[in-house]
């Protein structure tokens, strides 16, 4: 038998463990094989691995991919060609469009441009607000992943439901059987310090992150694990920031609610310290967090796992509303959110090399559990036969700084600028196509493609 692509020469890394000198058989966009270099198929095309990592395709279940409507930030085009560059074979983008993912047509229309210009898998969240609560069933089958509420004030200036509503629709997304996640900032509480903050005259990026406390975050998940605990829904806690979040997290674990988490890059790697030195650059909601927080985070979310997931948050802006050109100026200027997808991949090497993450954890949480919190399990996030051929190819040694020049979103702008990682993804490999080779996207713009969840 002659299939389509085999890779080889790779350590293949799963949750379940690695296997040196090891490979993938894809025919037909499927795994068809998995194992020993010299106990794979003949191929038509053969890639050498040259002795790196193979894991299953990374999958970020956070991107705000700006289209349709903020294409001047960013667009399906560009955010996907990132995706591919960085090692991303799925992405799922945030409803904070223009206009929101509030109604059935709206998502159709931002699956429509995905189909048109994509260059990985992906899929879309759908926002609920005070004036769809009817509209849940109708997006179900519309084929959302899952659902969004914004709880805090946040780019896009969602407003949020009463506490009233968002029991409602979690009744009402519970009948759906998907997830309903959450920007988790209890608003009034960052509304009050934002409102004295800029009375006071108080204007410096550590401000920024001041006047949206730990307490805010951490109050919004226990009163929606609360809630999840009476009305039985699924939840999730998109970028979780800080211990004291992670330990409610953990909480609701312990009672036994549905309640997955995430974390981001950002908040593993900096310390608030990143706001005296890059400015407004790093300014981003919930902000990075002390040193005292971040080390609960590691210990809490990561080590005693209440964390589930890495995604980004890749959330790209202008250089001019991220004001570049006076990152130390007025605070309440500027804007929030910066551009993660060709950082993450190897912003979680470097944490493999320093030993702070196993690479089989790595890819369970990069890869494994987005996928299965999500419900894309199997199909995306493993090596299983039979399923996608979605994998990434990694140098882990690879040594390399950051330069925003480089990077392929429209606006690239990141505090990971200058700083310098070990490991990089060498190959993307999105349904047995290589759509990246070392940085280069090779894929068509219209080749990704929506993943189906609609009859699970
Ligand atoms: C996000 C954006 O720019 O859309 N910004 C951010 O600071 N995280 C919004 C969000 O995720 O809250
Ligand atoms: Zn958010
Ligand atoms: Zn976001």
């Amino acid at each position: 038998m002659t299939v389509d692509l085999v890779v080889r020469n790779c350590t293949v890394v799963t949750p379940a463990g690695r296997t040196p000198d090891a490979g993938v058989a894809v025919e037909d966009g499927t795994i068809v094989a998995v194992g020993r270099s010299d106990r794979l198929p003949e191929a038509d095309r053969v890639l050498d691995g040259e002795g790196n990592v193979l894991v299953p395709g990374i999958v970020d279940c956070h991107i705000h991919n700006r289209e349709p409507g903020l294409e001047y930030k960013e667009d399906w085009e560009s955010a996907t060609r990132a995706a591919a560059a960085g090692g991303v074979t799925t992405v799922v983008g945030m409803p904070n469009t223009d206009p929101v993912i509030d109604r059935p047509e709206h998502l159709e229309l931002k699956f429509e441009r995905g189909e048109a210009s994509a260059h990985v898998d992906f899929q879309s969240y759908a926002v609920v607000t005070s004036e769809n609560l009817d509209l849940i069933s109708e997006i179900d089958e519309a084929g959302a992943l899952g659902y969004k509420v914004f709880l805090g004030s946040t780019v896009g200036d969602v407003p949020p439901p009463s506490d009233g509503e968002i029991l409602e629709a979690m009744e009402k997304i519970r009948e759906t059987g998907k997830r309903l996640g959450f920007h988790e900032e209890n608003g009034e509480i960052i509304d009050h310090y934002t409102e004295q903050f800029q009375s006071e005259g108080k204007n410096e990026p550590i401000d920024h992150s001041h006047s949206r406390p730990v307490v805010a975050e951490r109050e919004a998940v226990e009163r929606m694990v609360t809630f999840a605990e009476e009305t039985g829904a699924k939840i999730h806690m998109f970028h979780v920031s800080s211990g004291s979040a992670a330990e409610a997290v953990a909480r609701g674990k312990d009672r036994g609610v549905d309640v997955t988490a995430e974390t981001t890059p950002h908040y593993l790697w900096f310390t608030e310290e990143v706001m005296r030195e890059k400015g407004n650059v790093a300014r981003v909601q919930p902000p990075i967090r002390d040193a005292e927080e971040q080390d609960r985070l590691w210990r809490v979310g990561i080590d005693d796992g209440a964390i589930d997931c890495i995604a980004t948050d890749h959330a790209p802006h202008t250089p001019e509303e991220k004001k570049v050109d006076d990152p130390f100026g007025n605070t309440w200027d500027a804007i929030s959110g910066f551009v993660g997808l060709e950082t993450e991949v190897p912003a979680m090497l470097t944490f493999v090399d320093r030993g702070r993450f196993t690479m089989e954890e790595w890819v369970r949480r990069h890869s494994t559990n987005p996928a299965r919190v999500w419900g894309m399990y199997p199909q995306k996030g493993s090596l299983q036969v039979g399923t996608d051929a979605d994998f990434t190819v990694v140098d882990p040694d690879l040594e390399w700084t950051v330069d925003s020049a480089d990077l392929h979103s429209k606006n690239c702008v990141t505090p990971f600028e200058d700083e310098s990682f070990r490991g990089k993804a060498v190959a993307t490999v999105v349904r047995g196509k290589v759509v990246a080779r070392d940085g280069d996207v090779l894929g068509e713009s219209g080749y990704g493609t929506r993943v189906d969840v609609d009859n699970e």
